[in-house]
């Protein structure tokens, strides 16, 4: 009997949609023995792209604190189905994933869909995305689905040239080289390659070695850990937490707390985060065993 996948993405610039799709690739050619349906979600009142920059910047609180939006119901043949397993493509704004992805996990809908399923999520991000997934694995254990898998495709540059680029892309919509800055976002390449682990995930989903998954996947390269990114999220975090709940409180500032914030924001990447990764060399020889235990621990799929 025909197995049924349901991949369900959100995407802006198409990116993860490609993502997704070529994961998918695998199963979709084996059509006798798979039926992959796609779910997009689709919000009430999405969010521009190209990014104007007020906007950008104001979406910031609702985003980081997981404040939904209303979206339009997913389609019939998403309701009324079982699925025998998901692909989760999601992407990450300030640090959390995205409004229209956490939108989708609260919107009720959520739960009947995920509920008892296999699921192997699939972020297509700059590169900040380890405690992000964090977040979502609190819902996913909530709706007592099932994580088998985790694939994280980054901007591989360094991170100070991926913010430029990414910036670039988001306020103007283009993607490619510009001048000395190399194109933004996830690679042509590894997006055109991602079907390799379609077929790691076929193979181990047809054989029933679903719990074998990801460390296959993470010897293909599915999932790369910087600690000092991991660092960098956790203290972005707490102070994201003090910013998020000062606009929230203050509506009346709203629109200058925004402002402020922007610099601020700016000022930790380009001033402090620069002088925080020279702590963090330096620290490197002490805090070695530390961090090879944080890496595996955020290559793999527990939750702690
Ligand atoms: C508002 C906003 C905030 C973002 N914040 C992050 C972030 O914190 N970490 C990160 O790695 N990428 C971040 N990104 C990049 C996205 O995760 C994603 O890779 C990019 O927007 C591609 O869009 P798409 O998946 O909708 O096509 C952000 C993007 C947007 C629009």
């Amino acid at each position: 009997m025909q197995k049924n996948i349901l991949v369900i993405y959100y995407t802006q610039t198409g990116q993860l949609e490609d993502i997704v799709k070529n994961i998918a690739k695998p199963f979709e050619d084996k059509k006798d023995e798979y039926k992959v349906t796609y779910y997009n979600i689709k919000l009430k009142k999405d969010f521009p792209f190209p990014w104007p920059s007020d906007v950008f910047y104001n979406t910031f609180p609702e985003s980081y604190l997981q404040v939904p939006s209303e979206i339009l119901p997913p389609p019939i043949e998403v309701l009324n189905q079982k699925f025998d397993l998901i692909l989760f493509g999601y992407q990450v704004w300030y640090l959390t994933p995205s409004i229209p992805i956490i939108s989708f996990l609260k919107s009720g809908y959520a739960e009947n869909i995920l509920k008892g399923t296999p699921i192997v999520t699939i972020s297509g991000t700059r590169n900040m995305w380890m405690l992000s997934q964090e977040k979502l694995k609190v819902y996913i254990k909530q709706m007592q689905a099932k994580l088998v898998g985790n694939i994280a495709l980054v901007d591989r540059h360094d991170n100070y040239t991926s913010v430029l680029t990414i910036l670039n892309w988001l306020s103007t919509g283009k993607k490619e080289k510009t001048g000395i800055l190399p194109a933004a976002g996830v690679s042509d390449e590894e997006i055109a390659g991602a079907g390799k682990f379609g077929n790691i995930i076929e193979k181990h989903f047809s054989q029933n070695t679903l719990e074998d998954l990801q460390p296959d996947l993470v010897k293909n390269d599915a999932v790369e850990i910087r600690p000092f990114l991991v660092r960098v999220e956790k203290v972005g975090n707490k102070i994201f937490t003090v910013w998020s709940r000062l606009i929230m409180k203050k509506k009346e500032k709203r629109p200058l707390l925004i402002k402020f914030f922007k610099v601020y924001l700016m000022t930790a990447i380009w001033i402090v985060s620069p002088i925080v990764l020279v702590f963090h060399i330096l620290a490197a020889p002490l805090l070695w065993s530390k961090r090879q235990k944080q890496k595996k621990y955020f290559q793999g799929i527990n939750i702690k």
